[in-house]
């Protein structure tokens, strides 16, 4: 087995590796986690792909790892553990982090990952009102977003926040005099569509972008909310969006992630944070 890095053309494998594991075929989502990280690969003597994955760098800072799989046929003989060991390797002075779910999380925790909250995804269709406090986002909030994520996360994502202007169905922003406070997202996936990011000044503000946003779905939405969040999810749960699958937000070594986290409601998409 040897390790190469993934590009866009090796898409259609990584679809097919994703389907052994049941997973549904994100196909816009594996493109823009590979468009705007390092993907990498294991790949069998007959130049099979057998596991993946991405790693999404936000400057020098922090560092996300997401799309870990192994192929069934090959499970538990070392593969998963051997891979992230080399992306872990190719992140180096970076804060890693990454979202697990119930079956990942012994690998992780194995390799030095501690569980840092539990997180629920809820799913369903919303049935509140918009609120009308935000506003969509235009190209020139571009750098008012990416200065108030760059405090709140505690890194420059801005690469990324690029990105997700042309990817989103819809970015809005909420103003306090003036000034950008909050922004959210929402992005169109298989069967669902995602609200996410969200950064806010305080809960209310939260719950104003995702009404904004939610309302204007017209289906099943879903968001990916800290346990910890119980307000948030009791109202997104009274909105018709209850909790389901169940993960875990998970940071590699002892040092905390940095940025204010008051003010992060939801990620981007579990991939990214
Ligand atoms: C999670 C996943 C990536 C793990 O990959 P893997 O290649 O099986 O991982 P490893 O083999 O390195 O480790 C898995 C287990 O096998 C054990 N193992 C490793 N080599 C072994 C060997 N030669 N013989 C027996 N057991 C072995 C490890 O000790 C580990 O045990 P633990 O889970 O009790 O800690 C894989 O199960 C998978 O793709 N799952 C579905 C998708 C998913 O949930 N991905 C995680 C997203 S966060």
């Amino acid at each position: 087995m040897i390790i190469r890095e993934l590009t866009p053309d090796d898409l259609e494998a990584c679809l097919r590796l994703a389907a052994d594991r049941q997973w549904s075929r994100e196909e816009r989502k594996w493109l823009f986690l590979l468009q705007g990280g390092e993907g990498y690969g294991m790949v069998d003597p007959g130049g099979e792909l057998v596991a993946t994955a991405i790693l999404t760098r936000y400057g020098t800072r922090t560092a996300a790892i997401s799309m870990v799989l192994v192929a069934s046929r090959h499970g538990r003989q070392g593969l998963g553990g051997r891979l992230i060991g080399h992306v872990l390797d190719r992140a180096r002075g970076a804060t890693v982090f990454l979202n697990a779910t119930a079956t990942g999380r012994p690998l992780y925790e194995r390799l030095g990952f501690r569980v840092t909250s539990p997180v629920a995804m809820h799913l369903g269709t919303f049935t509140g009102q918009a609120s009308g406090a935000s506003r969509p986002a235009s190209p020139e909030d571009l750098k008012a977003i990416a200065d108030l994520d760059a405090e709140v996360l505690g890194a420059d994502r801005s690469a990324l926040l690029t990105r997700l202007f042309d990817f989103a169905e819809q970015i809005r922003v909420i103003e306090d005099g003036g000034v950008v406070t909050g922004y959210a997202g929402m992005w169109r996936n298989v069967g669902n569509t995602v609200v996410g990011p969200v950064i806010a000044a305080d809960p209310a503000d939260a719950r104003r972008l995702i009404s904004d946003l939610a309302s204007q779905v017209g289906g099943p939405a879903r968001i990916e909310v800290e346990e910890s969040r119980r307000e948030l999810a009791e109202w997104l749960t009274g909105h018709g969006m209850a909790a389901g699958m169940r993960t875990s937000d998970m940071v590699a070594g002892a040092e905390p992630l940095p940025g204010d986290r008051t003010r992060f409601f939801a990620p981007v998409m579990s991939a990214l944070g």
